[in-house]
């Protein structure tokens, strides 16, 4: 049904996927605030390359962009690729006179999925259906195919699902897409939020490992880039992208040429990485996005996503570089320092069951956290179809992980607690020792661990049955009458936010 399509963004997720819906034959329209985005994907438009069979035009004036859709079909269809937030408010409320019932707009953005649901009531009444499409895989998989996570108006969903199922990745093995119906609201962007949260985990996870590698058993950037080579071959780890990545990122070396764009130069032929500060800000310089909603909701719904979470505080304080710097002279902490290890071979096997654990433990959370929002939120998503889109194009794709979950949660795709999965709690027990030795072996090295030390915690307050907060709970009943549940008191512990109903006069006025 569609013939063309309306391009809001012209920065890189936007730019690649002009070229993606032209080669799907689609005339692709695209428009952005910046001009000179528009002047540098034209440019590229008209270099020779392979084959479009759409056409792509880029405009810089707003009305012009949308007076270019009309008569190309009934309806029109839009994908918005901007900032989150404000940026895509201003824009529609610059382009909603000119919009008509049936028009569907998919918001690739990051965006939170309430600001999601207010613009789909705000279209309501003009027909128009806005969905919160989660797009993954940064603008390389925008070019060839990135997951996706559409929510919003189901009918509108399935008419564009067909082209959607074209673009996005396939995967592997079975050349499924990677893209499915999510389910209502704001689901889809909700989802989205899951995968950058547990994306979160596994970044901190893989750096922590690097560095524990790097400084810690002194190990050469491309020994760990074997490592991670090996890692992703095969087993728990089986075709990890960050870890993919990770191989050529540990073995990528400079060169007299460069990279073409000035960067990367170096006759002697040293690594990139050396050139890359341990700085992570937020892109645009934008204190908000997925990262921290995800904390912010996991709190909110009462999940623990402690590996998620602190994965984002270690990021907050890279990004605070001056402050650390000036931190750093004033704290004169002991500096990481090298793990006396009697075997390395042993200590690399722990430290991949250790990433291992620790990844596993970032997918939980993220699973967990989608289960109780679309509880809460009545949205019936599928956790099975959700591992399905993230096994291509999709940053956290994680063969074996996906291998393990996606059969089980196919069945129940309802289960609220990923943990309780048999394979699951089977490998989270396998894997306990090695995660614990990796935390002790680098705390004792005064390494920087927050993710795997937190993926540790987790495991153990998670599941145990005589935690600290015993004391805790006495504490606050003592100065704030908090109330207690007794312990071999059946049903006194009714549910999560549910209070107990003894309390004690500790001190009696
Ligand atoms: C993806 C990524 C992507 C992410 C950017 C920037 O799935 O392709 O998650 O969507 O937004 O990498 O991340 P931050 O917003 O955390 O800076």
């Amino acid at each position: 049904e569609w013939k063309a399509i309306g391009i809001v963004g012209a920065g890189n997720m936007g730019s690649m996927m002009a070229f993606a819906f032209a080669e799907l034959g689609l005339d692709v329209s695209i428009w952005d605030v910046a001009g000179k985005n528009v002047d540098e994907l034209m440019e590229n438009v008209e270099k020779p390359r392979e084959q479009l069979q759409g056409k792509i035009t880029g405009f810089k004036k707003i009305d012009e962009f949308m007076t270019s859709l009309e008569g190309k079909g009934e309806r029109k269809l839009f994908v918005f690729s901007i900032t989150h937030g404000e940026p895509a408010d201003s824009v529609l409320r610059q382009i909603k006179g000119n919009l008509k019932s049936g028009d569907i707009i998919l918001d690739g953005g990051n965006e939170y999925y309430r600001r999601t649901e207010r613009r789909q009531q705000e279209l309501k009444p003009l027909g128009v259906s806005w969905i919160g499409m989660g797009v993954s895989g940064g603008y390389q998989s925008a070019r060839r195919g990135p997951s996706l996570s559409p929510g919003g108006d189901k009918q509108a969903i399935e008419q564009v699902l067909p082209f959607l199922e074209l673009y996005s990745a396939k995967d592997k093995k079975t050349g499924k897409p990677c893209v499915t119906y999510i389910g209502p609201g704001g689901s889809g962007h909700y989802v989205k939020m899951c995968h950058n949260g547990i994306e979160g985990g596994l970044l901190s996870t893989t750096c922590e490992a690097w560095d524990l590698m790097h400084k810690g058993l002194s190990m050469s950037y491309d020994e760990i880039g074997d490592v991670f080579k090996e890692w992703s071959r095969q087993g728990e780890l089986r075709n990890n992208f960050l870890l993919n990545i990770g191989v050529d990122i540990c073995h990528r070396k400079k060169s007299a040429q460069g990279d073409g764009r000035g960067e990367g130069v170096d006759p002697a032929g040293g690594h990139v990485l050396d050139d890359v500060l341990d700085k992570v800000v937020q892109d645009d310089d934008n204190t908000e996005g997925t990262p921290l909603w995800s904390i912010m909701e996991s709190a909110l719904r009462h999940v623990s996503s402690p590996s998620l979470a602190t994965a984002h505080y270690m990021r907050i304080a890279s990004g605070n570089r001056n402050q650390r710097v000036r931190v750093a002279k004033k704290l004169d902490l002991p500096q990481p320092k090298r793990i006396d290890v009697k075997d390395k071979k042993d200590f690399l096997e722990k430290l991949r069951r250790a990433v291992y654990a620790s990844f596993l433990c970032s997918y939980c959370q993220g699973l967990e956290l989608i289960a109780r929002a679309s509880t809460d939120e009545g949205w019936g998503v599928d956790l099975g179809k959700c591992i399905q889109i993230w096994r291509a194009g999709c940053i956290i794709q994680s063969e074996a992980i996906a291998d393990l979950l996606q059969p089980i949660l196919a069945q129940d795709v309802q289960i609220m607690n990923i943990k309780l999965i048999d394979e699951v709690s089977r490998d989270l027990h396998d894997n306990f020792e090695a995660l614990k030795e990796v935390v002790l072996r680098g705390t004792g090295s005064d390494a920087c661990i927050p993710s795997l030390s937190a993926s540790l915690e987790y495991l153990k307050y998670e599941s145990s049955t005589r935690l600290p907060t015993q004391f805790m709970e006495a504490e606050m009943d003592y100065f704030g009458a908090h109330a207690y549940n007794k312990p071999c008191k059946p049903g006194e512990d009714p549910g999560p936010v549910k209070k107990g109903p003894h309390h004690y006069e500790w001190k009696p006025a």
